[in-house]
């Protein structure tokens, strides 16, 4: 029987809205548009885009687009690639944290200078999170770093068991480092590739069966502690090259997904509301906004209309999931601003988060 179900409203805490610079794929109108229609009440951005986030002139033209556009609430991480540890002191209270690229990943932010590295971890002020994409031996790497300089690191997209288990370990000594699981990696594995071709390609890659199953261990031993979409956009065109671009969009699926997890045994309604409200603002340091939430309908069934999507970018990995759940309402500071499939606000009701 279907029920509506009354949930805080997910802040995720990496996503990438491509705006400047990437507005073919995405900007932070349709973007934030997808976020409400989503469930998910407040976003912050990575600093991927271009010109890429690494000045307090880049996070001056950031904010003034999010004020002008954004939906849900916002907020914006810092980049660096070691040439601009002087600009830190400057962003440092406008911004949630610090994006680090030690891995392969779109486009050229990736860091492999050992040295930089170091700098980077000594010069940001102690604090706000240093968030890393980081695989194996690159993580372990940050975790040293971390752990040397007194930092607080959070670590994105954890795909992998034994990634899993080297920051369960790091976690057991008592060091200061959190984590998060996307949802593509908790619902899909490379056996979906075959199926999905380039749609099912992103960076860290899907895992096998063992991976994903460790994800939810870890869920469940309370390692994990928050899911965050790492929305990344492409446009079908970009992922149809012959060298596709890595990334797929997540905000509009997240919530229905993990509601079906529920409905499936899964997943506790708790464990939900810790993993994608609680957890994600005790990390950034933030309260969760007044008069926030959204309505879930649970109990039903329905397979994801593309058509419906409001990203730019038209598509989802999900296509052929089954939902047993969808976002109904999403109220932010009291306003109304998603009802059954429409945005139903002209106004800008966004705010920074910090
Ligand atoms: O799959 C990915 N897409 N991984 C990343 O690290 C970056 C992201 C993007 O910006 O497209
Ligand atoms: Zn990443
Ligand atoms: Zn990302």
């Amino acid at each position: 029987m279907s029920q509506i179900i009354r949930f805080p409203g997910m802040v995720d805490m990496h996503v990438h809205m491509r705006e400047p610079g990437l507005t073919q794929k995405e900007d932070w109108l349709t973007g934030t548009s997808a976020a409400i229609a989503g469930g998910v009440v407040a976003i912050v951005d990575m600093p991927n885009t271009i010109p890429p986030t690494f000045t307090s002139e880049a996070i001056d033209e950031k904010e003034g687009i999010a004020r002008e556009k954004a939906l849900c609430d916002y907020g914006f991480y810092f980049g660096s690639d070691g040439s601009n540890l002087g600009e830190f002191e400057k962003v440092y209270d406008r911004v949630c944290g610090l994006k680090l690229y030690l891995d392969e990943t779109t486009g050229s932010l990736r860091i492999d200078d050992e040295k930089k590295m170091d700098a980077i971890f000594r010069a940001w002020p102690r604090g706000k999170p240093i968030l890393v994409h980081a695989e194996r031996e690159r993580l372990k790497r940050a975790i040293l770093l971390a752990e040397k300089n007194y930092q607080k690191l959070h670590c994105c997209h954890v795909a992998r068991k034994v990634d899993m288990e080297l920051i369960a370990n790091a976690k057991q000594k008592g060091l200061p480092i959190t984590c998060e699981v996307a949802p593509h990696h908790l619902f899909l594995t490379n056996k979906d590739r075959t199926r999905l071709g380039s749609l099912a390609m992103m960076k860290p890659e899907l895992g096998t069966e063992a991976d994903q199953q460790a994800l939810w261990d870890h869920i469940k031993k309370g390692t994990v502690d928050c899911i965050a979409t790492d929305h990344a956009p492409h446009t079908l065109q970009e992922k149809e090259a012959s060298t596709p671009p890595m990334g797929v969009p997540g905000l509009e699926t997240a919530m229905p997904l993990l509601f079906t997890a529920i409905e499936d045994g899964k997943l506790t309604h708790d464990e939900l509301t810790q993993l994608t409200n609680i957890n994600p603002c005790r990390i950034l340091g933030i309260r969760p906004a007044n008069q926030t939430y959204v309505e879930v309908e649970t109990g039903i069934q329905y397979q994801l209309d593309e058509r419906t999507l409001k990203t730019k970018c038209g598509w989802s990995p999900f296509s052929d999931a089954t939902l047993k759940a969808r976002i109904v309402r999403t109220i932010i500071r009291g306003t109304e601003v998603f009802r059954d499939g429409t945005i139903v606000t002209t106004q800008r009701y966004g705010k920074n988060i910090i």
